[in-house]
Parts: C-alpha cells; structure tokens; sequence
C-alpha cells in the first residue's frame, strides 16, 4: 500500500529540514522526485541521500515566488521527467533572507509582510497553476501544502504575519480542492507543529509542551504526505490534517 512507484513528485523547498524528510520518503515509496531549493547546493544534498538510498531524485532550483521560474522549471520536468503528479507546496516561514519579525503585531514593522506572504502564498499561486492544466488534462492530481498550527490557532509569540499566511494557505486549499475535485484531483494541507530535523539540548525542552512528549521529525510529515500522494488516499480532499503531537488538539 501507499506505492508511489513512477510518479513525478515536486517538493519545494526540499533542501533541508522537513521537505527533505517528505522527499526521502516519496522517493523510498518509488516516485521519481524533483527536489527544488532556492539554493542549489542543498537541493543536491538532498538528491544525493536519496540517490545513495537506491532512490531517483534530481535537483530543480528555483524560487518559489519568480513566477517565470516556476513556469519554466515544471516545463523542464514536463520534458524530461513527465508531467507533475504530485506537488507538496513546502517551501515556507519567511522565505529567503526572510524576516519572522517575532514582535507584538503592534510593534510589527510593515516590511514584514510582504516576503513571508511572497513564500507562503504567492509560492503556492504560482506552484498550483505551474501544474493544474496538465493536472486537469490527466484527470488526476495530488496537490500537498504544509501550513502550520500558528495559522490555526493564536500564539503568543508574535508570529501574526506568519499565521496570517498559513491561514491563508488553509482557507487557499479549501477552495482548490472544491474548484479541482471534478477532475480528480485531490488537495489536502498538513497543518505541521514543531518539526526539528537535528534535536539539541536546546530544543529539547520544548517537547515538554507537547502532549507525546516529543518534537516532529522530518519523516513524521514525509509519512502522512505520502499517504495524501497515493492512491489509497483518492476519497480525501479538503482536509486540514495536523500533524502535531497532540499540539492544538480543540
Ligand atoms: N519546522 C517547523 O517546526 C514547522 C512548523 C510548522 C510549519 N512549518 C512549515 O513547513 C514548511 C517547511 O518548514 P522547515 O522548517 O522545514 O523549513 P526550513 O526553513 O528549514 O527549510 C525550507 C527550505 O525552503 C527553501 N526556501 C525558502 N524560500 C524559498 C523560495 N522562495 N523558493 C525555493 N525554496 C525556498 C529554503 O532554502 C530551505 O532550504 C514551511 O512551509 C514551514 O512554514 C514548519
């Protein structure tokens, strides 16, 4: 079950960290991965563990928000790869040389804004509509965002501006999935908690809030993102799953 053996899978901002884990695991499940960064270099760390796992991976660098690089990048796939069936919108926070801000919204500079909803949601724009047509041509589709909890509930830490794209990723995906169901093509979002790659003495404490008692691994995500790509999940679309440690459960 959940094979994904021959399907072209495109992560975003896969470089490292979380869209990593996601295309480790698509590629372990047989899909073919294009693995996109911004940065070149980790894009092709990423392809080359997946590589050396048995895995078929290559590198796609572009940026998210460059709307005639996404064009032309998913053209490139078309051509030498096939055409998209799976998109996982990862690439997110605050984007490139993105600022967090991490203040009270009301000592929030307005500089903030743009660049982490330029990553957030103007990356899924262009991502979405890069592949729908051939999506819609096919008949079939997976289409993957990872938003997370801070756009699903209020925290106090001063991340208004990033919960205000992540929720505008989920309320996105809604209608995505409704206009795309017809077609079917399925559009699911993982609503992520705190996911670490490398766990430290410093970020350990932290697992003490969450009810499992642990941080999230890349490959807690990678899992469920590879149950929403196959064929097994083709009745779920629409869905804000959490994917948190019990974090957020209301
Ligand atoms: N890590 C967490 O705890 C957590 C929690 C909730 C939600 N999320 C969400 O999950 C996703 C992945 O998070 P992460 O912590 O693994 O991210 P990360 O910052 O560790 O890695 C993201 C990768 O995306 C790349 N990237 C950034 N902007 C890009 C652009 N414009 N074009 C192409 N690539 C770009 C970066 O170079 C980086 O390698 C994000 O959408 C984030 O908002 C993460």
């Amino acid at each position: 079950m959940f094979r994904l053996d021959g399907k072209i899978a495109l992560i975003t901002g896969a470089g490292q960290n979380i869209g990593a884990g996601v295309a480790q695991l698509m590629a372990a499940q047989g899909a073919i991965v294009l693995v996109n960064d911004y940065y070149a270099e980790r894009a092709q760390e990423t392809v080359d563990g997946i590589v050396a796992a048995g895995g078929k991976a290559r590198a796609v660098p572009f940026d998210v928000t460059d709307r005639e690089a996404v064009n032309a990048a998913v053209a490139e796939i078309a051509a030498n790869e096939g055409p998209v069936d799976i998109l996982v919108n990862n690439a997110g926070n605050a984007g490139i040389g993105g600022n967090m801000g991490q203040k009270p919204f009301a000592e929030t500079s307005p500089e903030v804004w743009p660049g982490i909803f330029a990553v957030n949601l103007y990356g899924l724009f262009h991502c979405c509509q890069a592949v729908l047509p051939s999506m819609i041509e096919r008949q079939q589709g997976r289409i993957i965002t990872n938003t997370s909890g801070a756009g699903q509930a209020g925290l106090n830490i001063g991340v208004s501006a990033y919960g205000a794209a992540k929720s505008g990723q989920i309320g996105f995906m809604r209608h995505l999935a409704v206009e795309n169901a017809r077609y079917n093509i399925t559009c699911n979002t993982i609503a992520i908690g705190l996911v670490i790659a490398k766990p430290s003495p410093v970020t350990e404490p932290m697992a003490k809030s969450i009810p499992l008692k642990r941080l999230g691994k890349p490959e807690d995500i990678g899992a469920l993102a590879v149950y929403l790509a196959s064929d097994e999940a083709g009745w779920i679309t629409g869905q804000t799953i959490g994917a948190n440690g019990g974090a957020w459960i209301n």
